[in-house]
């Protein structure tokens, strides 16, 4: 979480941070802050969104040719402008911006209280700025080598970006766990947790590793490791358009993203099925091929989004191809002592790359001897960098906090890993793969088509926005895609919202139906439609209002519901990718309706990046 932008060459800094933090808003937006190089060090923050600090520092002289800017997800101190970074140093000669989590820092603020420094703010951060300062003035060293000393106490995750007003010009950043980028322009260098804030400068980027040090500035970027070696920094090319960031007419970032799933899923297939062939290539899985093959268990780990994503490919790995998978909670996952055995394959999937617990999960993993393969969407991320192998997801930057495409398209990458695997282990019949590619190739058109309903649900987001609960089920395939329902309305409407297993339902939570309940059942055609109708029944009996998911001209469904959300006829396996689409639009208008900050919801951040 905390989006952290920095600029050092001969532009002018202001603007190019502060377009950076609007950009990178969706990594949190509890408060906004930047620090200038103005003549002497100029700190200006602000509790709330990057707007707010915006209209607060009008007719101020932002003018200078360095500076770095923050937007930030809470975690020590509560949001308000006294915990905003940039933080100063006690002696007021350094400002610090930080992504993460310092663990001890009430160690390392002990030991500064001791020595009889003060603090103006609860925060991790002006700890370790202030132990950073104290070793630099001990030992009369530079602010490199005191940074690059403190980290070495430092226990936690950060990215950290420092100015200092006896050296204008430089930034020094370090990176543990957090992600960073540098863009490399000409005579000019840029910051971002991702490569957003310096798209329309520059298509060269460094990624930097974790225990990497940087000093950056106008004409050099020097990167080292913490033992002081220097290292040849990797400069890639960047592969994304200024369009891909902005809202292209859509009114939020989460609508534009629902309606570009018919193009990101064909992204997503693109190059890698052929139907006619009969071939599906995805060559960072296809070196590990044999051992998914052979592997005696698959564990898929994941948060939020992506677990439900996980818990529909475990469906599908187990029918295609006969494998043992668990579906883990990375979160939980990497604290239990997990027991890896040879042969294990671990599947981690993330929308970002950077999930703290997914990547501390898989580091766990991975030193236990797993193979890792990673379905992640952000090229270039933690996570996508740590895994042996894989498969991008391509869907493109999704900035809406609420994940709609990536799920989508991590359900397309786990498809197409289950075809194969299960086509080449004969588990799956040749006919049935040939039918399921050709499937699978029409899902796109298909989605486009559910997505033409949306007037529709758009009015059903009005008929039930003041409902106080929702209770979400489905079966099968479609049980995940009823908690993704869930988990989309709670966090986009702030409306309490329960997925549940159909069936399950009369094990407890039928007792909360009555008239006012809205019971959304995710019940498109499929092997389980039948059981499913009966719950529809169960709930129609006690009052219940049924609102229900279905597969075009399923009148049964149609009688038993107050109102249907209607999605073309498709094979059970693939059901997922389009019954979740009315499921985000009902979320999304629900939002709206509300008048709700649908892009940036209230104490959530895209990217969570703390444990
Ligand atoms: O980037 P990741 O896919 O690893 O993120 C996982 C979750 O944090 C994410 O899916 C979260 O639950 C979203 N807000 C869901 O809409």
């Amino acid at each position: 979480m905390c989006g952290i932008v920095g600029y050092t060459g001969p532009r002018e800094a202001y603007p190019i941070v502060i377009k950076g933090l609007r950009r990178l808003e969706y990594r949190g937006y509890d408060s906004t802050g930047v620090a200038l190089q103005n003549n002497g060090l100029k700190v200006y923050k602000k509790k709330g969104k990057v707007a707010e600090l915006e209209e607060n520092i009008v007719g101020k002289d932002l003018h200078a040719h360095a500076g770095i800017g923050h937007t930030r997800w809470a975690t020590h101190g509560e949001p308000n402008d006294r915990n905003a970074h940039p933080h100063q140093s006690a002696s007021g000669k350094l400002a610090m911006i930080h992504n993460g989590i310092i663990e001890n820092y009430a160690q390392l603020k002990n030991e500064l209280l001791k020595k009889g420094y003060t603090f103006k703010s609860d925060t991790d951060t002006e700890v370790l700025l202030n132990f950073i300062e104290e070793i630099m003035v001990n030992n009369e060293c530079s602010l490199e080598e005191a940074v690059r000393v403190a980290l070495k106490r430092v226990v936690g995750a950060y990215v950290i970006l420092l100015l200092n007003e006896d050296d204008p010009e430089t930034i020094i950043a370090a990176r543990k766990g957090s992600p960073l980028v540098i863009g490399v322009g000409k005579g000019e260098h840029f910051l971002g947790s991702d490569a957003s804030p310096m798209l329309e400068y520059t298509k060269e980027v460094v990624y930097v590793n974790d225990y990497e040090l940087a000093i950056i500035r106008p004409d050099e970027l020097i990167l080292k490791n913490l033992g002081n070696e220097k290292l040849t920094p990797y400069v890639q090319k960047l592969d994304l358009e200024l369009a891909a960031i902005e809202k292209g007419g859509y009114d939020h970032f989460m609508l534009k993203e629902i309606f570009e799933q018919p193009q990101t899923i064909q992204d997503c297939l693109r190059g890698r099925l052929d139907a006619d062939a009969g071939t599906i290539t995805m060559a960072g899985i296809d070196q590990y091929a044999e051992q998914i093959m052979n592997a005696k268990r698959i564990v898929m780990v994941a948060c939020g989004t992506s677990w439900h994503a996980g818990l529909v490919a475990e469906y599908i790995f187990e029918e295609l191809c006969r494998i043992n998978v668990e579906v883990e909670y990375a979160s939980e996952f990497r604290y239990r002592n997990p027991v890896i055995s040879e042969g294990d394959v671990i599947i981690a999937i993330s929308q970002s790359g950077e999930t703290a617990d997914t990547l501390v999960a898989i580091e766990t993993a991975k030193a236990k001897g797993a193979i890792i393969l990673g379905v992640v969407n952000v090229v270039g991320s933690s996570i996508a960098r740590i895994s042996h192998g894989g498969a991008y997801t391509h869907a493109g930057p999704e900035i809406g906090v609420a994940s709609t495409k990536a799920f989508t398209a991590q359900l397309a990458v786990l498809t197409m890993i289950a075809l194969k695997i299960g086509h080449a282990k004969g588990t799956l019949s040749n006919e049935r793969y040939m039918g399921l590619l050709k499937e699978l190739n029409a899902i796109p058109e298909k989605v486009a088509v559910a997505l033409t309903h949306s007037e529709h649900i758009r009015k059903l987001a009005s008929k039930y926005k003041d409902a106080r609960d929702f209770l979400y089920l489905g079966r099968g395939y479609n049980f995940p895609v009823a908690l993704e329902g869930a988990l989309k309305l709670k966090e986009i409407s702030y409306i309490h919202a329960e997925g549940y297993p159909a069936a399950e339902m009369k094990h407890g939570p039928i007792a909360l139906v009555d008239e006012t309940l809205p019971v959304v059942f995710v019940a498109t055609r499929d092997s389980y439609h039948e059981k499913v109708v009966s719950n529809m029944q169960e709930i129609k009996a006690r009052k219940g209002m049924v609102v229900s998911v279905i597969t075009e001209g399923d009148e049964t469904s149609t009688g038993l519901s107050n109102d249907v959300m209607i999605v073309p006829e498709c094979d059970e396996i693939l059901a997922p990718m389009l019954s979740v689409v009315p499921l985000q639009l009902l979320a999304y208008y629900i939002g709206v309706v509300k008048d709700l900050d649908v892009d940036k919801p209230r104490n959530l951040a895209k990217s969570v990046t703390v444990e």
